[in-house]
């Protein structure tokens, strides 16, 4: 996805007329980037709506790191679930909690006599956060789409779930942060931008840095390598020894160890790794 200034415009004009349409909405943030794959606006966006913040890939970030991101909510009066999309891991807790945030409110309109309806909510996150992957675990394969239904804009599919909630069939996909070079960097490391962003040779060297900085006994056992480098580079070479990426012309294939290094961080291999915490932000 380009996000070039008409795209966001219209983006969120679009989730306007959606929010409008739902009683809660689900943010859906990477347990491992939890700030950095926040999208900026999305306080602005929501502002009276309630919101369940939800951090997602758990078992690919790490636990400590987790429960001080589930304080830091915490300290906020939000409460954060952390859940794994894949397996489905902490899923059925979003339901309780979106009922939660709304008890209220349906509560209020019982009492003036109005009619019982479903509770209606959308996942909305930045790309590549799984949020496909959480409504094909909140929906199961056998859900029932509800029908036209007047209010509805033409071509919305609603699917029924448990505890009497609608779910939008289709997630609001925001656009990440930009501004802050910290921040892009661990959305590319993480995926949520195109690895076009840099050449996968820096992209992968950053990384490498950032993890002999934050877990550098994670990175040495992964590549089994005695110490570390000096410098990025030079562990970059190290793990490429290692694992035997050398050319034809007896040199170092950094493309090649370049994509190991990212494909491993991003799949889990190199441990459960979080790449921030509370007091990085500014
Ligand atoms: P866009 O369509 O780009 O907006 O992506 P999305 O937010 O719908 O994400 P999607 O569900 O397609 O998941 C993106 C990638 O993350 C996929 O490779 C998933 O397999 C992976 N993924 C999603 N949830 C989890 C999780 O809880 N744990 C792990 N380890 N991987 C996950």
């Amino acid at each position: 996805i380009n996000w070039y200034p008409g795209h966001m415009k219209k983006t969120k004009d679009l989730m306007r007329d959606n929010l409008k349409l739902v009683d809660v909405v689900v943010e859906l943030l990477d347990s491992r980037i939890p700030y950095s794959s926040k999208n900026p606006d999305i306080d602005k966006l929501t502002a009276g709506k309630p919101r369940v913040v939800v951090l997602n890939k758990s078992d690919i970030s790490d636990r400590a790191k987790l429960n001080r991101w589930i304080n830091y909510y915490k300290e906020q009066g939000i409460k954060a679930i952390p859940i794994d999309a894949m397996k489905g891991t902490g899923v059925n807790k979003i339901i309780d909690e979106c009922r939660n945030a709304v008890s209220e409110k349906m509560a209020q309109l019982k009492e003036k006599g109005r009619k019982e309806r479903a509770i209606r909510i959308m996942i909305v996150g930045v790309p590549n956060v799984g949020k496909s992957s959480l409504i094909n675990k909140l929906t199961g394969r056998k859900s029932t789409q509800t029908g036209d239904r007047p209010g509805v804009t033409k071509g919305k599919q609603w699917v029924k779930l448990r505890g009497n909630l609608e779910l939008l069939d289709t997630p609001g996909i925001l656009w990440p942060k930009f501004e802050d070079q910290d921040v892009a960097l661990n959305l590319a490391f993480t995926r949520a931008i195109k690895d076009e962003i840099l050449d996968i040779e820096t992209l992968a060297l950053r990384l490498i840095e950032k993890l002999m900085d934050i877990e550098p006994e994670k990175l040495r056992e992964r590549y089994k390598l005695e110490s570390l480098g000096e410098s990025g580079i030079e562990t970059m070479d190290m793990i490429a020894r290692k694992r035997g990426f050398i050319t034809g012309r007896k040199e170092i294939d950094y493309t090649r160890t370049a994509t190991t290094v990212l494909n491993e961080f991003r799949t889990g291999k190199i441990g459960n790794i979080t790449l921030e915490v509370p007091e990085d932000i500014k």
